[in-house]
């Protein structure tokens, strides 16, 4: 559906894209996790044709977005990082003029209008004006204006930034149901849980590179580190329960005994019944597995932007 191929892009000093390459299946989730600055957006905007290339190719669906911007454009949707609706307009004039720019029939722009409204539950908002709507309804505003003509495939710039988990969960819910209706998806996230919960693979993102690429499932096995078993006991059996299980090399921290494993699920009941057996009783036993961010921390040595989200 995308084939992106060493891609290399400049702003006068900066390498902003520095020999991307990838392919984006149909009816994919396909998500591109990075901090500022890795260079989602260049790289988005390249592939909508809307910022020149300096090196290499964006094929969308075999038409070279370098050649024929026009015809591609007409099969992506975009939707920027910045919301870019007329903030003076009514919702309903952003979508009709969002449609005129791809000339559909008015019928077809009606249709398109009465199926946006019901999807992304804007019926009454429609008739106020921009300036006067809260951001998590902005987004959905500006997610209607990207896809009023239906594209195949739809790319989102960073969708979620800013809003609340439940605002962010409600528009997780959008993207899953257009991804169920077969549509392909490109989205920049710099949160790993989005990248986790929405996307079949991803593109972790650093200084311009792609640094490694496949399902967050295999990117946590291959990349993430060891899970984690943490044992907490009372104080008074601290050391006798690090005796235990010394077998496991626990480490202490706060006051929790900590064991770095594979395979955690498997060896909690043991480790439960090894204290039991001796007379200690474990007050909490706890798994913690490893996130698209350890991935990110172990292949970058950075952390992925926090407290953005
Ligand atoms: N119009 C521009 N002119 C000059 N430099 C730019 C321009 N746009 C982006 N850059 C630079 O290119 C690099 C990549 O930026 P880009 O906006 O693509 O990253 P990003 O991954 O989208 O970051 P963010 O998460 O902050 O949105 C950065 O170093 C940025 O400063
Ligand atoms: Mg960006």
């Amino acid at each position: 559906m995308i084939k992106i191929e060493n891609l290399v892009k400049c702003y006068d000093d900066v390498v902003a894209l520095k020999g991307v390459s990838f392919t984006v299946e149909k009816g994919e989730i396909f998500g591109l996790l990075g901090p500022n600055g890795a260079g989602k957006t260049t790289l988005m905007e390249i592939l909508c044709g809307l910022r020149r290339l300096d090196k290499g190719k964006v094929i969308v669906l075999d038409i070279d977005v370098s050649r024929r911007p026009d015809k591609a454009k007409r099969l992506l949707g975009f939707c920027p990082q910045e919301t870019l609706l007329y903030k003076y307009l009514t919702v309903r004039e952003n979508l009709v003029f969002a449609a005129s720019l791809y000339s559909l029939r008015s019928r077809e722009v009606e249709e398109r209008i009465k199926f946006l409204v019901k999807f992304l539950d804007i019926e009454e908002i429609l008739k106020k004006r921009v300036d006067k709507l809260s951001g998590g309804m902005k987004r959905r505003v500006s997610l209607a204006a990207s896809i009023v003509h239906d594209p195949k495939i739809i790319v989102l710039d960073e969708p979620t930034v800013g809003f609340d988990p439940h605002v962010k969960r409600e528009f997780w819910q959008f993207i899953k149901q257009l991804h169920e209706d077969g549509k392909t998806i490109l989205l920049s996230t710099h949160n790993m849980e989005e990248a986790d919960e929405l996307c079949d693979r991803v593109a972790i993102m650093d200084s311009g590179k792609i640094v490694a690429i496949d399902k967050p499932e295999t990117l946590k096995r291959i990349y993430g580190g060891n899970a984690v078993i943490n044992v907490k006991v009372k104080d008074f059996h601290m050391e006798k329960a690090e005796k235990i299980l010394h077998k496991l090399k626990p480490k202490r921290e706060n006051n929790e005994l900590k064991i770095f494993v594979n395979d955690p699920w498997k060896l909690m009941p043991e480790v439960s019944s090894m204290l039991f057996a001796k007379g200690v009783l474990a007050e909490k036993i706890e798994v913690t597995e490893p996130t698209l961010e350890d991935v990110f921390i172990n292949l970058t040595g950075k952390r992925l932007m926090e407290g953005v989200n």
